[in-house]
């Protein structure tokens, strides 16, 4: 969507996988969906070096409503959970130099049963300019999907009607995909800036590996659609919560910033333990997603349990790209393994060669890392230096860097 908005994939915080639909502000005043939640969130992205790192949305997700509109057809926030109201709540995150993000739904009830915005389109998209809203996620259940292409298109103009820019994540493909719907892809990026293509990501390892693969075996479909300005988004990111392992959350980043995915992170900022936070706010990463050029990477090799995954970014040189490389190792047979690979085989065939430089974002399994290959210009190989130019890459933790 060509709205001068998410010219890099979007970064933020966002409620779902973590919070849910918790609404039990009585026995559990400290996790529920309420005003409270999100602006101690607000408090720690800025007091936790977050924003400083790039994230910059406060996204809410379903259940801040009341189950029922107001008499004047208005969207009502749920009273007791969100006391002053969602401007109030807009005012206090933008206070704090972020940036504020709503859910609702293309369809009669949002997916946990709360009002929906059929019916209430042009209210709903002023309703939303007028809190100030940044960021709306429409999602799509209780709609029927080969209403969809009409239905979101319409509601994004409406959106771009307010005068009010706000970055506009759509729910459309997943949808139809599910009805056995081909998206009609080229509508869905001029309408949208972002669009998940499947399944809700779920706090396991499970859930990272299907959306990997989904996002491996389906690129040649997905991958060209994404750039400056329209993102796939494989959903958010679990790091910090209870289902990966450290090496596990690793991955997910290395893979989300090769895909050029959204980084929304859905995770305690109370109570992330310092690694995990660490790979959250690792800045070579962060630049691998945040490239620019806005290119998504792809699956180059799939072998054995041995993925290698490769992104074009800048700088450009003479028409060369420089690329992010990840290797990821998702065998368990617990010992390392070794992989040989040219440079020509990884895609890097500049004459002028190129410069390595490994950023060691850990290991899966104890074998997994990524490495960035940016051109130098001024190193000149000879022919036979170049022919020997393999790079072997042997997974032991000491020769990556990890004594
Ligand atoms: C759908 C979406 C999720 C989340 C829930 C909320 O499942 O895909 O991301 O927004 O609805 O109910």
């Amino acid at each position: 969507l060509d709205n001068g908005l998410a010219k890099t994939p979007p970064m933020g915080w966002l409620s779902w996988e973590r919070f849910r639909c918790n609404t039990d502000c009585v026995n559990d005043p400290d996790n529920c969906i309420s005003e409270k939640l999100f602006q101690t969130m607000t408090d720690l992205i800025v007091a936790d070096g977050y924003a400083t790192a790039g994230y910059e949305y406060i996204n809410i997700d379903d259940c801040w409503l009341e189950k029922h509109r107001g008499h004047d057809g208005k969207l009502l926030a749920d009273h007791q959970r969100f006391p002053n109201g969602i401007k109030a709540l807009s005012d206090y995150i933008h206070s704090r130099g972020l940036k504020f993000g709503i859910y609702e739904d293309y369809g009669n009830f949002t997916c946990a049963g709360y009002p929906g915005i059929i019916g209430y389109e042009q209210e709903d998209a002023f309703q939303f300019a007028e809190w100030n809203v940044d960021y709306v996620k429409l999602d799509g259940c209780y709609s029927l999907p080969h209403e969809m292409d009409l239905g979101y298109s319409k509601f994004g103009k409406l959106l771009n009607s307010t005068g009010k820019a706000m970055v506009y994540s759509c729910s459309w493909p997943v949808y139809q995909i599910y009805a056995g719907i081909q998206p009609n892809f080229s509508a869905v990026k001029t309408y949208c800036n972002l669009w998940r293509n499947y399944d809700d990501i779920q706090d396991s390892w499970t859930s990272v590996e299907n959306i990997i693969d989904y996002y491996g075996n389906n690129q040649d479909l997905i991958a060209p659609n994404a750039g400056p300005g329209h993102w796939n988004d494989p959903d958010m990111l679990i790091i910090g919560n209870f289902g990966l392992s450290y090496e596990q959350a690793k991955t997910q980043f290395a893979i989300w910033s090769i895909l050029a995915a959204p980084l929304l992170m859905s995770v305690d900022l109370r109570t992330i333990r310092p690694q995990f936070k660490r790979i959250l706010q690792n800045r070579k990463i962060i630049a691998v997603d945040q490239d620019p050029l806005g290119i998504q990477g792809r699956r180059i090799y799939k072998h054995k349990g041995i993925e290698i995954w490769s992104k074009p970014i800048g700088p450009l040189f003479n028409n060369f790209y420089s690329y992010a490389i990840a290797f990821i190792n998702r065998r368990s047979d617990g010992t390392p393994s070794d992989i040989s690979v040219t440079l020509k085989e990884l895609g890097l065939i500049h004459f002028y060669g190129y410069r390595v430089e490994v950023n060691n974002i850990g290991q899966l399994y104890s074998n997994s890392f990524l490495f960035l290959c940016k051109k130098m210009s001024l190193t000149v190989n000879t022919k036979e230096e170049r022919k020997e130019k393999n790079v072997k890459i042997l997974f032991r933790p000491s020769e990556i860097g990890l004594a």
